[in-house]
């Protein structure tokens, strides 16, 4: 029950309309029996956004799109992973002083680290934020990333920063082959409404390839559909949003959350609003 002594949690965004977190942390929220309360919040200033969490006294935030870099000149201070990405999703309040964390990494990588990265090739689709978060991730995994992107001049941008190899989304409509074990897509091709797209030619996937998607509206995406169709192992989008969601609820609680109640609570959604 919300009272005096309820804390306040929230998301940072625009447009976050559409955000499954407050779902998700207050779910947890609930289960775990904390005196907490998680908003969404849209707003157009990231820094009228951080005075609230130090005027209010906000425990902590989700960042989202498009703030995750420019808030970094407004914490106090930044862990180091997340300083070499450039990018800030989760900001902790102790006692006033402002931590920024990036979880979106963490959250890429977990769900790949059965099936394993080190000495794979991994294609990454996208040069966005998201594309940031899985590059670093998998290099420090000890994979070998390459980037595709529509714009080339983001992916050779991303491909000089992280030192790997990139090649233009519209190439690919020439390869006869693409030589990856691992592919992910972290564009929003294949989101509703446009549901019948797929960021890759079909023909490019092959059995032996791991296909993640980052798009979890809808949760078989046309690229999944595909990927199963050739007999590739898939990973669905919501792995990674839960899984960089989990670390958050971590940092703010120290409590590691239960993924099966998190994806049942996710799902269950998705199927009500779908
Ligand atoms: P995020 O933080 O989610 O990664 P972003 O930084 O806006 O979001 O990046 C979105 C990525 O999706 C970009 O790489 C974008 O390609 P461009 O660099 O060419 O803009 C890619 N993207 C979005 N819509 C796309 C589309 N319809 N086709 C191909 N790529 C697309």
């Amino acid at each position: 029950m919300i009272n005096a002594g309820t804390d306040l949690y929230c998301i940072f965004g625009s447009p976050v309309g559409h955000s499954k977190s407050p779902l998700i942390h207050n779910t947890l929220f609930a289960h775990y029996n904390i005196n907490a309360a998680y908003l969404a919040f849209e707003i157009q200033n990231i820094k009228e956004g951080i005075d609230a969490v130090r005027s209010l006294g906000i425990k902590g935030a989700s960042i989202t799109i498009p703030f995750k870099e420019s808030i970094i000149p407004y914490v106090d201070d930044i862990a180091e992973d997340a300083r070499q990405m450039g990018a800030v999703n989760t900001i902790v309040n102790q006692n006033g002083r402002l931590y920024g964390y990036n979880t979106d990494c963490m959250g890429a990588i977990t769900p790949l680290k059965s099936i394993g990265i080190k000495g794979k090739k991994i294609a990454v689709i996208g040069a966005g934020g998201a594309a940031m978060a899985v590059v670093y991730g998998v290099l420090k995994s000890g994979g070998t990333p390459f980037v595709i992107n529509r714009t080339v001049d983001k992916a050779k941008a991303m491909a000089t920063r992280f030192n790997c190899e990139y090649v233009a989304l519209a190439q690919l409509q020439e390869m006869p082959s693409l030589s990856a074990d691992i592919i992910i897509n972290t564009t929003s091709v294949g989101m509703v409404p446009d549901t019948e797209y797929s960021p890759l030619p079909e023909r490019l996937l092959s059995p032996h390839m791991v296909v993640m998607d980052v798009v979890y509206t809808p949760l078989q995406t046309r690229l999944l559909k595909q990927a199963v169709k050739k007999g590739c192992q898939i990973v669905d989008g919501l792995a990674m949003f839960l899984h960089q969601g989990a670390a958050q609820f971590e940092l703010w609680t120290g409590i590691s959350p239960d993924m099966t109640i998190m994806r049942q609570t996710a799902i269950d959604d998705l199927e009500v609003t779908s």
